[in-house]
């Protein structure tokens, strides 16, 4: 039975509840024995309250407060009191106050807990994650996931204010097409077949819009067997939405008003709009990156002209082979990076498969650079003209195949930007990334690939193009990308059934091999679709960049490790032997 029965959240207790009797509940976050005075400080998901058990109530009292420690359960009741001047904490939300302890309970003892329950810990997250509950104890992690929740309680507003409407798709499901390892889960009842976790409910909600819905959303768990990143788990949510009738405007406008919304909402930061875009063409040209920070310059300059007749084998043989040269201009940084500091970031480029890093420092001396040398004065000059080189300023050239180039320089923009601290980390940089290619060409498989999903629409005007030059064909898909990060994609479907036959025979899919993975969306399409299309944001990417934390672990409450286990509960672990017999499985572990 509850003897003292909770009044109030400890961190709710201000002022105007001086002179009041209130029992409060929660961990011991401390507790000082001074004597003649004991003073605990309570905690629970609201904040931290400091109770005083004087000696002088009753030694019952006073003898159960010295049985205290760190992370016991207890019960208090007490007065609400001012606290004495000189006491006063403003750093606690309750810092004018204190409870004068009338009586208390210990409800459960704790043992010493292996991590200490405070923001600002330095145990190793392998710790941290295996007690996982300790780790949720901390008030910095209870207010990632309350505004977590408080995302997705204003996102479902916002679309139920916008007529869409929940529906939940199957779990246990067939393979789906978003470019990941499935998961995949045996069937008992039918030996040898196996259901596919969705990596989205991207096929559902098609035939949702084919079932007539018009808005569908979802907040949903997707799953994908793919390599982990900081912002990457096995196990993400999506805020999922299609849409009938509409064009690529139609949908990003939705989405806009709902980051509009959930920004107003969660940080009461005004987003305008419309959002800025930027085409994919025009952000890789850029930025290198087809999910740029726009936070700061640092934008890739092409110096492929001032370099069209140059002698030097590392920038002609790319020009022959069709490739580009491409310049970084860190303006002001010549004299702020060491030789060390250059040949550092030199290795930096290489791991981004960049040959080599070709740097010009401009300094009031003259120029310093290991190229000048290969080089006629006016192409060093032309380098320096196109990029708008001045004393102090310091250009880095890489020269290679695009994709080696943007890739390169777009990691060394972030890199020179994070080890100089050139960005406004007051800033959301909220942009759409639009009309990405439609394929991409996977090189070890000699085939084209979808870039978005297969049923990402080309964009009309480039449908001739498939024949003659696939490459060149643009999506009617789009990115919404927030500081960096992609946190959204999608696009407008196909719905014309021999556009859809013409895109997987592109994909090297037959006939059987499409009709077998993606019959039944096929077969419902030949009942009446509407035109249709939507997008997909990560959830916890959002949560990430609106909690300001870089780890996508921190905004989920049981994540799991980048080899994709938990290492609280030790799953994934081994099955027992009868179980896999109900499955008709055999091990064969070499
Ligand atoms: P896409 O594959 O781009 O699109 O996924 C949409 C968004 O989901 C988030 N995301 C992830 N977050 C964490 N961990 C992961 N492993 C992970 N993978 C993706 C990203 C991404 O932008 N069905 C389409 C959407 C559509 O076309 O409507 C889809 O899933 O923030
Ligand atoms: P090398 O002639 O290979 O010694 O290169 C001379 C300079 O050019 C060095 O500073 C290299 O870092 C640089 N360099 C080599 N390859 C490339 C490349 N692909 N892009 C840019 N710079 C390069």
């Amino acid at each position: 039975m509850i003897r003292l029965k909770r009044t109030h959240y400890c961190g709710d207790l201000n002022l105007n509840n001086l002179d009041q009797q209130v029992i409060v509940t929660g961990w011991v976050q401390k507790r000082r024995d001074l004597g003649g005075l004991i003073f605990i400080n309570l905690r629970d998901r609201s904040g931290i309250i400091q109770t005083v058990v004087n000696k002088d109530v009753t030694e019952d009292l006073f003898n159960e407060a010295q049985k205290v420690r760190s992370e016991f359960v207890v019960a208090i009741k007490g007065e609400v009191v001012k606290r004495a001047e000189n006491a006063i904490n403003p750093k606690m939300a309750t810092g004018s106050i204190e409870l004068a302890v009338s009586d208390m309970q210990i409800i459960s003892k704790a043992e010493t807990t292996p991590i200490y329950i405070e923001d600002d810990l330095d145990a190793s997250e392998p710790l941290r994650l295996k007690y996982r509950y300790l780790d949720l104890r901390r008030p910095c992690m209870q207010k990632i996931l309350f505004t977590r929740h408080k995302t997705a309680k204003v996102v479902r507003d916002y679309m139920d204010q916008n007529g869409f409407i929940e529906v939940e798709t199957p779990m246990l499901t067939k393979t789906t097409p978003e470019g990941a390892r499935d998961y995949l889960v045996p069937s008992r009842v039918q030996p040898g077949s196996f259901f596919a976790l969705p990596q989205s409910p991207q096929l559902f909600k098609q035939i949702l819009m084919v079932s007539g819905f018009d808005r569908y959303f979802q907040i949903v768990k997707c799953f994908r067997d793919e390599d982990l990143r900081a912002d990457r788990q096995p196990e993400f949510t999506q805020i999922d939405l299609e849409m009938s009738f509409v064009d690529c405007d139609d949908v990003m406008a939705i989405n806009e008003g709902l980051m509009k919304h959930v920004f107003k909402q969660i940080l009461n930061v005004e987003i305008q709009l419309p959002l800025k875009r930027l085409t994919y063409k025009e952000a890789m040209e850029r930025y290198g990156s087809d999910k740029p920070d726009t936070r700061f310059g640092l934008e890739l300059r092409d110096i492929g002209n001032a370099l069209a007749n140059s002698e030097f084998k590392v920038f002609s043989d790319t020009l022959a082979n069709g490739g580009i040269i491409k310049a970084i201009n860190a303006q002001g940084l010549g004299e702020k990076l060491s030789r060390k500091e250059i040949d550092s970031l030199g290795e930096f480029v290489k791991t981004y498969k960049a040959k080599g890093l070709a740097w010009i420092n401009i300094t009031a001396e003259g120029i310093k650079s290991p190229i000048a040398k290969f080089l006629k004065e006016e192409e060093l000059n032309g380098i320096i003209e196109s990029v708008g080189g001045k004393i102090g300023d310091i250009i880095f050239i890489v020269s290679d195949k695009a994709k080696v180039v943007y890739d390169a320089l777009g990691q060394l923009r972030l890199e020179l930007a994070r080890r100089f601290e050139l960005i406004d980390k007051s800033r959301y940089d909220l942009l759409w990334v639009t009309e990405f290619p439609l394929l991409d060409f996977d090189e070890e498989d000699n085939r084209y690939v979808a870039m978005h999903h297969p049923f990402t629409s080309p964009m009309d005007e480039d449908i001739a193009l498939l024949d003659t030059d696939p490459l060149k064909v643009r999506a009617k898909a789009y990115d919404i990308v927030l500081n960096g990060y992609e946190l959204g994609g999608g696009s407008i479907r196909i719905h014309n059934q021999e556009l859809q036959e013409k895109m997987f025979g592109m994909l090297g899919f037959s006939h059987e091999q499409a009709w077998s993975k993606f019959g039944f969306l096929l077969e419902a399409f030949k009942y009446g679709t509407p035109p249709h299309g939507g997008l997909a944001f990560g959830l916890d990417r959002l949560v990430m960049l609106l909690t300001g934390t870089d780890n996508i672990r921190d905004v989920i409450a049981f994540p799991k490790t980048q080899t994709a286990s938990c290492l609280m509960t030790n799953a994934p672990s081994p099955a027992e032997e009868k179980q896999l017999q109900e499955l008709h499985i055999k091990l064969q572990l070499d």
